[in-house]
């Protein structure tokens, strides 16, 4: 398959990173299919979608036709087989949990035709850890997009020695026709690029806060104003979302039995208490009308 033989896609999670996906991918022309579990995260995708490209027409960056045929691109459903039978390239946006996403890759590799690409937007998990659940490893692939996926233009692609050429060739240039800049890593490693380099920065802050050296608005400040960082590592934490740090943490630590690997005791307290960041109005900072 070439890229251009692309025309049905499929996002499977609708959640924080999927719904944004999958607008990108309607804007750019795709016919999309946005699947979740969940009824009211579908509902709230939708509800966005008009809302962004409401917005989008009101600021002179899409014309009414245009963002009408957006529109018309995007579906939403609850049912996995509508949204893969029919895709050319799926990605997968679901919980940050290996053997959830194996389950899923296995039944999608069922109902998804013979040349569909299965890619994983997981922030960690190197996608061989998931291709051998399917009966097409070559076609299994990492697609890393960042938060918000409408607005950073980094996706990082990963070739595993599993991967073969095309996927990897076709994954690059998906990612460049719907506007964006792809890096290629050459060679898996869990975490990929930027995650691998945020993940100091942000266990650095989790440290210096437990000792007292300073407040985590210090932190974040320090950040911003001496390294020229759009937001500090608790501001971006709360973007991102504490549960999904934590779950990477713990996800890592399993497959490692490296004590350093646990969450920081802070990130424990705030995961118990349910306060995962701007998705729940409060993790580090409270934000009252989210
Ligand atoms: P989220 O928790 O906001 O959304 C996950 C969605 O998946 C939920 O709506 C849930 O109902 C749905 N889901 C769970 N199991 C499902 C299944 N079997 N079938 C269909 N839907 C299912 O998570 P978020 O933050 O969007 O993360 C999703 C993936 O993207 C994870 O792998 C994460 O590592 C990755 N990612 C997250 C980023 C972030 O900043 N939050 C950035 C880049 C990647």
């Amino acid at each position: 398959m070439n890229v251009e033989q692309i025309k049905n896609v499929a996002v499977i999670g609708a959640g924080n990173m999927g719904h944004q996906i999958a607008a990108l991918l309607a804007i750019h022309g795709y016919e999309t299919r946005c699947m979740d579990t969940d009824r009211k995260v579908l509902e709230k995708a939708e509800t966005f979608f008009t809302g962004y490209l409401d917005k989008q027409v009101n600021e002179g960056r899409l014309s009414e036709k245009e963002a009408q045929k957006a529109a018309a691109k995007l579906h939403v459903t609850q049912d996995l087989e509508k949204a893969v039978v029919p895709a050319d390239f799926v990605i997968e946006a679901i919980v940050e949990m290996l053997d959830v996403k194996r389950k899923l890759f296995s039944k999608m590799d069922k109902l998804a035709p013979k040349h569909a690409i299965l890619a994983t937007n997981s922030s960690y998990i190197v996608s061989s850890k998931i291709a051998d659940a399917t009966s097409r490893p070559d076609k299994v692939c990492n697609m890393h997009f960042f938060n918000p996926a409408l607005v950073m233009k980094l996706v990082e692609v990963v070739k595993g020695e599993h991967v073969s050429e095309e996927t990897a060739e076709v994954a690059y240039q998906l990612i460049e026709k719907i506007g964006k800049k792809p890096v290629m890593l050459n060679k898996e490693v869990e975490g990929f690029l930027i995650n691998r380099i945020v993940r100091v920065i942000r266990f650095e802050a989790y440290w210096l806060h437990e000792m007292g050296i300073a407040s985590i608005e210090d932190i974040d400040s320090a950040c911003v104003h001496g390294l020229g960082h759009p937001m500090g590592p608790f501001r971006l934490n709360d973007l991102v979302g504490l549960d999904l740090t934590y779950t990477m943490a713990t996800e890592k630590f399993k497959s490692t039995g490296n004590p350093v690997d646990l969450p920081y005791t802070s990130l424990v307290k705030k995961y118990a208490q349910g306060k995962f960041g701007r998705k729940t109005g409060e993790g580090w900072y409270t934000y009252p009308n989210e």
